[in-house]
């Protein structure tokens, strides 16, 4: 496609020259002798003119000789022109589009979160959960955009906590640890579903993260659910101090993947339930990654932040390798979660009021907008696949 792109540009440039493109109605040809009809320059006039000013359509009697383009015959300069504009614009928009803008580093996640919560954006399209939507198999076949993409939400907590065998009623005296909590939309839920006697502890790297989830737990009357600055890779929790250990889409983010996982299950109690969700790579090891998989894998990896992936069976290893943990079991919900991509195109399309009125933040969801396209491209093709995992802390 970028081929075709390119040399449909290079084509149209090659064009044949003006003056030997189109017939110059004489009266812009004479006294304004230096607007020649063999110069560029004429093309002003005749733009701005009368139709009888126009440069013909097509050959006629007082045209020297007319372009020839495409089956039907006849292309103006003008038309050319702006077609040739709009390639070239779409060539250097894609190639823009392409260079992925926010590599990670480690200071990246906190920055780059930071600045999501601060611009609201994000907030105003996904609410308060920053991960994908659950869509049943009633839901996909009635058409995803049919569901509400807020709801969507919801039930893939559910749906997670039930995958993880957690309680979803009042059970009371529970501890919970949200791995990666983002403006705490999750840890908010889980609170209330499990009750006041209860406590979830949020942490993130995003010290505004932090602020907003604080914020809404005040506005939502959710005094159980807490939030704090905390690097998960090495959290300052004593060992074994949580019930519930549940991370949702935090792992994408880690640069140790062995020991994000080992510290989760370090302060889960022994007894204890571990979920797991986040966005794998398929397992390479059985047919290596194509040089176009390379590609797209560094794309998604850089535009927004994440060292690297890794795969669901590598996932698996680590939580086995760590010799603590029991009824270790994995999915891939690509299929639930695969409209969540481009559902959060279309709800930008259908309202974009969230980011119309502000152009500095326009270009940023310009460039979301094209690699959410390109995620939904990586999963549908089995590049990427999403993976759930659950796990019982041995006793000891
Ligand atoms: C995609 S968001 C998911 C947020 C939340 N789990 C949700 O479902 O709405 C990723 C979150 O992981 C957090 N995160 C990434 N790396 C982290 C680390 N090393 N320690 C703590 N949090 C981290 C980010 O700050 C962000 O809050």
């Amino acid at each position: 496609m970028k081929m075709l792109i390119a040399s449909c540009a290079v084509a149209l440039l090659a064009l044949p020259s003006p003056s030997a493109s189109f017939s110059i109605p004489s009266r812009h040809v004479g006294k304004k002798s230096d607007r020649s009809p063999t110069s560029s320059s004429i093309w002003p006039d005749g733009l701005h003119s009368s139709s009888s000013n126009v440069p013909s359509l097509v050959s006629s009697s007082r045209s020297s000789t007319s372009l020839n383009l495409g089956p039907s015959g006849i292309m103006t300069r003008p038309v050319a022109l702006a077609v040739g504009g709009t390639i070239s614009a779409l060539v250097a928009g894609k190639a823009i589009l392409d260079r992925p803008s926010r590599p990670y580093n480690p200071e990246s996640v906190a920055t780059e979160y930071d600045a999501w919560t601060e611009d609201g954006i994000l907030e105003y399209y996904w609410g308060e959960h920053i991960h994908l939507g659950y869509y049943n198999d009633a839901e996909m076949e009635a058409g995803y955009k049919k569901k509400n993409f807020i709801q969507a939400k919801y039930d893939f907590i559910d749906e997670m906590m039930s995958f993880g065998s957690i309680p979803s009623e009042q059970v009371g005296g529970l501890s919970v640890l949200d791995v990666g909590c983002g403006v705490g939309g999750t840890s908010r839920y889980i609170a209330r579903a499990i009750g006041k006697d209860s406590k979830v502890t949020g942490i993130t790297l995003s010290p505004n993260q932090v602020k907003r989830a604080q914020e809404l737990a005040v506005e939502q009357e959710t005094p159980n659910a807490h939030f704090q600055v905390m690097d998960a890779l090495k959290m300052d929790f004593p060992d074994n101090s949580f019930d519930v250990v549940w991370a949702c889409e935090s792992g994408e983010h880690m640069p140790d993947k062995e020991k994000y996982i080992s510290e989760m299950m370090r302060v889960l109690k022994p007894g204890g339930k571990f979920v797991m969700a986040t966005w794998c790579q398929r397992d390479d090891r059985q047919v290596p990654f194509s040089k176009k998989d390379e590609k797209d894998l560094k794309f998604l990896y850089e535009e927004w932040t994440h060292p690297y992936f890794i795969s669901i069976e590598k996932y698996a290893e680590l939580i086995e390798g760590t010799g603590k943990m029991e009824n270790v079991g994995t999915a891939d919900w690509v299929r639930e979660t695969i409209a969540s991509w481009r559902h959060s195109i279309w709800v930008g399309v259908y309202d974009p009021r969230g980011f119309i009125f502000k152009p500095r933040q326009y270009l940023k969801c310009v460039r979301d907008g094209y690699c959410l396209e390109r995620m939904h491209r990586a999963f549908d093709r089995g590049l990427m696949q999403y993976g759930m995992f659950h796990a019982t802390k041995k006793l000891e």
